[in-house]
């Protein structure tokens, strides 16, 4: 197990179980039938990893996704157990690393796709829609402004690509890559749970402006929510209090080193500069509020 100087977890090593496959913040072991997941402390930005980690970040991502997996109904989650003690005994020896930040989750053949929900107009949606009136292809009506609520929330699914960024693509070109069927089915659960999540959301005093989910399909061909749920990685969180159309609200999310990266003029290309002292602890807060303010 590998830690920063401020005790952020970079990297796991259990080679009992052989080598993860390491995604940005994900490192996920091969167990057979099933994947043990470990969200480290690492943190992303324009698909560049910081050298420096959040330290807790990973266990904040992990019961997040645990309480939406608990909240969450109307369709099957790869969820088996986060309860370290049913772990396999190999990896009894990692339980202090492990607790609270990993999970056994079923293995399942993931769909290309980031299924992409916004309910509010921000960023590149707001910059997109100034320009044509669309987001992803998608017409919208005229006369919102900056952070407006959309009147329905809309899906706006990506490519998932191994390497480089992924690309936005329609509902309909979608369909002609993995069949109209699924491309329904994948709309419809992502916006059906993007609206239980942010109506319960709301009730906590935060606003989930937008989302992404992967799914994937099981055994018996049935769809299945897969990877992290409603994180602040995965998430617009934006709190209710100080939301105001018009302007850019303060969010509870990576948004914050998005523009402390902007503001250093960070040209997205690797190496990303260490993220210095406040911007770890500002970071850190900001998703320790997130899961105090969600958790059920
Ligand atoms: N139940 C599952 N079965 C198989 N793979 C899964 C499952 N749930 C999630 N995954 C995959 O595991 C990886 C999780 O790691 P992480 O989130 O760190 O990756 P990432 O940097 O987002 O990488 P990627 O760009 O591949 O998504 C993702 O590639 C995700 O698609
Ligand atoms: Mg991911």
């Amino acid at each position: 197990m590998q830690y920063d100087s401020n005790h952020a977890l970079l990297s796991t090593s259990i080679p009992e179980i052989g080598e993860p496959k390491r995604g940005k913040v994900r490192d996920v072991y091969d167990l057979g039938d099933t994947l043990l997941f470990v969200a480290t402390d690492r943190i992303s930005a324009f698909d560049c990893i910081m050298p420096n980690g959040i330290p807790g970040k990973g266990r904040i991502l992990t019961q997040l996704s645990l309480n939406w997996f608990k909240l969450l109904t109307g369709l099957k989650n790869h969820l088996v157990t986060a309860d370290v003690k049913a772990y396999p005994a190999a990896l009894q020896k990692y339980a202090a690393d492990l607790e609270g930040r990993s999970m056994i989750v079923r293995k399942l053949k993931m769909l290309p796709v980031e299924c992409i929900v916004r309910g509010y107009l921000t960023c590149s949606g707001w910059e997109s829609y100034q320009k044509s009136g669309k987001v992803c292809g998608i017409p919208l009506r005229a006369g919102y402004v900056n952070a407006d609520k959309l009147d329905e929330p809309i899906f706006t699914p990506t490519t998932k690509e191994e390497s480089g960024h992924d690309m936005a693509i329609t509902a309909a070109e979608l369909a002609t890559r993995i069949g109209q069927k699924l491309t329904d089915a994948l709309q419809n659960a992502s916006i059906s749970l993007y609206k239980q999540a942010a109506d319960f959301a709301r009730t906590r005093g935060i606003i989930i402006a937008d989302t992404k989910f992967e799914f994937g399909v099981d055994e018996s061909g049935d769809l299945v929510l897969g990877d992290e749920v409603l994180t602040p990685d995965s998430s617009r969180f934006w709190p209710v209090d100080s939301y105001k159309p018009g302007k850019n609200p303060p969010s509870l999310d990576k948004q914050f080193v998005r523009d402390w990266l902007d503001s250093i003029h960070f040209n997205h290309q690797p190496p990303a500069p260490v993220l210095p002292p406040e911007i770890v602890a500002k970071t850190q807060e900001k998703y320790e509020s997130a899961l105090a303010q969600l958790k059920a």
